[in-house]
């Protein structure tokens, strides 16, 4: 059978391993794909004469249109990330009736209902396991090995260098810049680094793994996003003393008044499998109703793993040349037709519960005007704890945790507490979550 010839947009970090994995697992590639897979094409800036192993007969551009409309292009594989021009580039690969493999969860995430829809129109396949969790195949496990099950939850570490971050903080108390600037190097960053300490890589990923778990439009503007760069290391620390690890977690769960959509900082029980997932490695727990728990663990970032999920992509859409396209695998997977608009809940209508730290007078009755606000706002307390103040200083510091209720009522607490004289500056509050079966 003639090769599969791919056309790679990008020779990046990911770009780079997909062109060296293709060529160093050549022949079980191929014995897996049933063809040679060959990059006859790539478009990459700046390269000079460096070339990335597995290129030496690959004919180069800087013009990534040109790979696009080349008419010997079976696949066209997009790495070069962000908005523009990998939208335009994606849109007129399918024009031109090719096949894509993306790694660009920016890109699905918000332009993915358009890309599907003409991708469909054309009968051709948008690819996309590396845009969630690099080389966890958790697009594969959902769509294809859950599929006899309600999902009821995900709960997901899905941004590596936040993980990073996070694990340094805990374990070496490093300083914030120099752990991220570590996570660059080593290339799991994202070009703005903003998009990993604030939440919006992993509110791409969320996003993506939402309307594939609940059959819905992907509506990345609808996800509550809140990253990592408020973490202190006093609730790193207060965390562990009340036997909690901080985590970075997307969370999307189906409730019987709409969907949950939210990226956050969050406190997970230390016993918990997934509290344990540190460094650069990501975890998805999903809770789906026949299963139950299921927990999927590997690489989130970097060349080569993400490089591994690239690479299944072209194998898969290598098998699936000669298939029927009213046959493949939905690309959110649920049938087009089939896909519902069920809401998707404001923050304000999300239960979940609470870590709140605060700084108060450390005189009678303090605590007792605290505990009556939340008791007003019908919240029940789980623990609190009270750090003496240092010496010489009157204020002391209080972690109260509470049960699930609804975050509009944990709000007007929380501005009930600020009001109070005896307490200064912000409440901070970290959202809470067991994630136990029940
Ligand atoms: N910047 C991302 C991360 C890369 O750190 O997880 C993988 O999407």
């Amino acid at each position: 059978m003639k090769p599969v010839n791919i056309g790679l947009l990008g020779l990046g970090t990911v770009g780079g391993g997909t062109a060296r994995v293709l060529a160093n697992n050549a022949a079980e590639i191929a014995r897996r794909a049933g063809r040679e897979i060959q990059v006859i094409h790539a478009a990459a800036r700046g390269l000079g004469d460096q070339r990335p192993e597995g290129t030496d007969a690959v004919e180069m551009t800087e013009d990534a249109f040109a790979v696009v409309n080349n008419p010997q292009v079976d696949i066209v594989v997009e790495l070069i990330g962000g908005d523009s021009p990998a939208r335009e580039l994606v849109m007129q690969a399918i024009e031109n009736g090719k096949h894509v493999v993306t790694a660009n969860k920016a890109l699905i995430a918000k332009y993915g209902n358009e890309i599907f829809a003409a991708a469909q129109a054309k009968g051709v396949v948008v690819a996309f396991e590396a845009a969630v969790a690099g080389g966890i195949p958790i697009i594969k496990a959902i769509r294809e090995g859950l599929s006899a099950n309600r999902i009821q939850w995900i709960a997901g570490i899905i941004n590596g260098t936040g993980n990073f971050i996070l694990t340094e903080m805990r374990d070496k108390a490093r300083d914030f810049a120099d752990v991220l600037a570590e996570a660059q190097a080593l290339g799991y960053a994202e070009a703005d680094p903003t998009f990993d300490v604030e939440g919006i890589d992993a509110a791409h990923k969320l996003c993506i793994l939402s309307s594939i778990a609940f059959g819905v439009p992907l509506q990345f503007e609808k996800v509550y996003t809140e990253g990592i760069s408020k973490v202190s290391q006093d609730d790193v620390t207060f965390a562990a003393q009340l036997g909690y690890r901080i985590k970075h977690l997307g969370v999307t769960r189906a409730t019987d008044n709409g969907i949950e959509m939210r990226v956050h900082p969050t406190l997970i029980p230390e016993n918990r499998l997934i509290a344990n997932v540190d460094g650069v490695m990501n975890a998805v727990l999903i809770m789906a109703d026949k299963l139950g728990p299921s927990l999927y663990y590997g690489a989130g970032a970097g060349a080569d793993p993400t490089a591994s999920a690239v690479v299944a992509d072209i194998v898969d859409v290598t098998r699936s040349l000669t298939t029927d396209p009213d046959n493949r695998v939905p690309h959110l997977a649920f049938q087009p037709s089939r896909i519902n608009d069920t809401p998707v809940l404001s923050m304000d209508e999300v239960e979940t519960a609470y870590y709140l730290r605060l700084n108060a007078l450390d005189k009678p009755g303090v605590l007792a005007d605290i505990t009556r606000i939340m008791g007003e706002s019908e919240i029940s307390i789980e623990a609190i704890l009270q750090k003496e103040p240092p010496k010489g200083e009157t204020n002391a510091t209080i972690i109260l945790l509470t049960q699930r209720i609804l975050e509009a009522q944990m709000n007007r607490a929380i501005d009930a507490i600020q009001q109070l004289d005896s307490v200064s500056g912000e409440v901070t509050r970290i959202r809470v979550e067991s994630l136990s079966s029940e």
